[in-house]
């Protein structure tokens, strides 16, 4: 995700701004660039690729300014490229913005501007802000910076300087983190503690709707609507590595507990409750198609197949168009029929790895519309699909795959009701959906808030050998989803299955050493998994059972229950894994296994 410093002092800005841009680089980014005031003009150098590739254009340089903004960009809009890197510079050359965050209204802005002669080098939406203040700067950069962002809805992290205030950096905050750094006779800004440890530890945290300068001589703040705020100091004694897994033991502890955020992410902009309609932007131009496709395709591996899986239940149930989940590795390999009027959605977090890729590649060759569903912007699946979603997760550093899960599926569920909307789903159905997906970001949240009772079923369970993981219906590939991420990264072996399989097979595994893991919310399917559960118990099974809040039924049967909250029984999914993804980071970390890198495993898998 981008990352934001900006400095102002008496050192040389320079080495200090690219350190800081160094310290974000774990955030992930695809182009960096820096902002300096040192003379009569703003100097701009940005660059795609990796902070090198600035480094070494910077190094040796003959840049001795004292005041600074940096930026690694990780894209949203537009690909990553020099001119779509931050910081953008205002059309007369006199304000350099860089910004974190969407501004959604952007394209009315830009109407707007380009109707005042303004004219746009980039695709950003982020040229466009520092055009808006340029329009309403009068001699008052704070002033200019409070006026624009009224007329802004989105979110934003920013910094903002004036080639006519060398002593100056503007900043605000929406949605997006911001952290004042305070040293002697320096002041800096950063979107990330990391960033700056190694200059102050004494810091400032600032909130939504905040605003403020930082200068030689120190640093005012005020809310948007200009009342005062009064904040103390925070000193800051954590280690660099802990900042940077936000204070967690893990990337992938982070990652789950982010979700919360990350969920919200995906959905921003995309829910337009009060029509019951979805905006999927990357997908506008290929509404026509989406409404006359007779077949969908989707093409993953590992968890994104697992989401592609519970793609299938929501397309299905919800649009009724026939829907095929294929292994991207079979698929690229097997003579595959492709029908006239098929659409394949290639999913992937990573978007480069290359058993999708290829699989989406063939696709396309017989003649399919190849879109995609991925999470890092500008990677090789992104560029070659025709279109297709962003999940806007941010970042993915754990191997394993978890906040891209519930990301995908989250897509999934909104790409269902666009399909739906466009084959007759009424209204009330589309709004009923899109309310109950606004509920559960804070409901995942409050799963998350009692993760005791899954660390004491971890302790009870981590020297285990063997799992099972029953689900049925579209909690089944929660039970796929849950058995990978356990063997994954405890290296305890785990089978998911369908549960009414269960006595074709798998039954003969059951006796008291080998805990089932049983998905049973409350659905339609409810009272045939809870005799699943009958058949595990009378063969000695231990249970845990995960189930809907305010359901006790299972309680008589159940070793240990997990329950989740109440939501639309297709939505389930994105509540039933993340206790899943609870149990199986425990597990591994109470074997002191090195959960963020497990044994034989790559986070991008760029080899078939
Ligand atoms: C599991 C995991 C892998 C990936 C798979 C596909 O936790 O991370 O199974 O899901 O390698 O990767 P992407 O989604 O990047 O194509």
């Amino acid at each position: 995700m981008c990352g934001i410093i900006g400095y102002v002092g008496s050192k040389e800005a320079v080495p200090l701004l690219l350190n800081g841009l160094k310290r974000l680089e774990y955030r992930g980014y695809d182009s960096s660039g820096i902002a300096l005031i040192d003379g009569p003009e703003i100097q701009i150098l940005k660059k795609k690729g990796k902070l090198e590739a600035l480094e070494q254009e910077l190094l040796g340089g003959k840049q001795k300014a004292t005041i600074g903004i940096g930026h690694t960009r990780w894209a949203t809009h537009g690909a990553p490229n020099d001119v779509n890197a931050h910081p953008h510079l205002s059309g007369n050359g006199s304000i350099a913005l860089i910004h974190n965050g969407i501004i959604e209204n952007y394209i009315e802005l830009k109407k707007t501007l380009l109707t005042k002669g303004y004219t746009f080098k980039s695709d950003t939406d982020t040229e466009v802000l520092v055009n808006l203040i340029a329009e309403f700067y009068d001699g008052d950069l704070q002033a200019a910076v409070i006026r624009a962002l009224r007329r802004v809805e989105g979110t934003y992290g920013i910094a903002v300087i004036h080639v006519d205030h060398p002593d100056e950096i503007v900043f605000a905050r929406k949605g997006s983190p911001l952290v004042v750094g305070i040293g002697e006779g320096e002041y800096l800004i950063a979107s990330d503690l990391a960033a700056m440890v190694e200059h102050t530890r004494d810091v400032v945290f600032l909130e939504d709707g905040e605003v403020g300068t930082i200068s030689r001589n120190g640093f005012t703040h005020i809310k948007l609507d200009e009342s005062p705020i009064s904040r103390s100091v925070t000193h800051i004694d954590f280690t660099l590595e802990q900042i940077e897994k936000g204070g967690y033991k893990h990337f992938m502890l982070k990652e789950i507990m982010e979700q919360p955020i990350t969920l919200e992410d995906s959905m921003r902009g995309r829910l337009l409750e009060e029509v019951g309609e979805i905006r999927l932007g990357g997908l506008t131009e290929h509404l026509d198609a989406l409404t006359r496709a007779e077949r969908i395709l989707l093409l993953a591996c590992g968890t994104s197949y697992h989401a592609g899986l519970v793609g299938e239940y929501l397309i299905e149930d919800l649009a009724r168009v026939p829907v095929e989940v294929e292994y991207a590795s079979e698929f690229r390999y097997r003579h595959p029929v492709i029908s006239p009027n098929t659409v394949s959605f290639s999913i992937s977090q990573s978007g480069e790895t290359i058993d999708t890729l290829e699989a989406m590649r063939e696709a396309k060759k017989q003649g399919a519309l190849s879109l995609g569903i991925v999470n890092t912007v500008g990677s090789t699946i992104a560029r070659e699909s025709e279109g297709g979603v962003y999940l806007h997760a941010g970042p993915e550093i754990g191997v394993a795959s978890t906040k891209a899960f519930t990301s995908q599926v989250t897509i999934f569920a909104m790409l269902a009701i666009l399909l739906g909307r466009q084959r007759g789903m009424s209204d009330s159905v589309a709004k009923e959906l899109i309310i109950a997906l606004k509920k559960i970001p804070s409901q995942v949240d409050q799963i998350l808030k009692h993760q005791d009772q899954i660390v004491d079923i971890a302790k009870t369970f981590s020297r285990a050998s063997n799992f099972l993981y029953l689900g049925r219906g579209i909690n089944y590939p929660v039970a796929l989803e849950g058995a990978l991420k356990l063997k994954e990264i405890s290296y305890i072996h785990a089978e998911g299955y369908p549960a009414a399989e269960m006595k074709h097979g798998p039954i003969a595994l059951i006796d008291r050493h080998m805990p089932v893991v049983v998905v049973a919310p409350q659905d339609k399917n409810h009272a045939k998994i809870v005799s699943n559960i009958e058949e595990v118990r009378a063969r000695d099974g231990v249970v845990i059972a995960i189930v809907s809040e305010d359901d006790h039924e299972v309680d008589r049967l159940a070793n240990h229950i997990i329950r989740v909250p109440e939501t639309h029984p297709s939505l389930m999914p994105l509540l039933t894994v993340i206790p899943l993804q609870l149990l199986s980071y425990y597990a591994a970390d109470l074997l002191n296994l090195d959960v963020d890198k497990p044994r034989n495993l790559a986070k991008s898998v760029t080899v078939e």
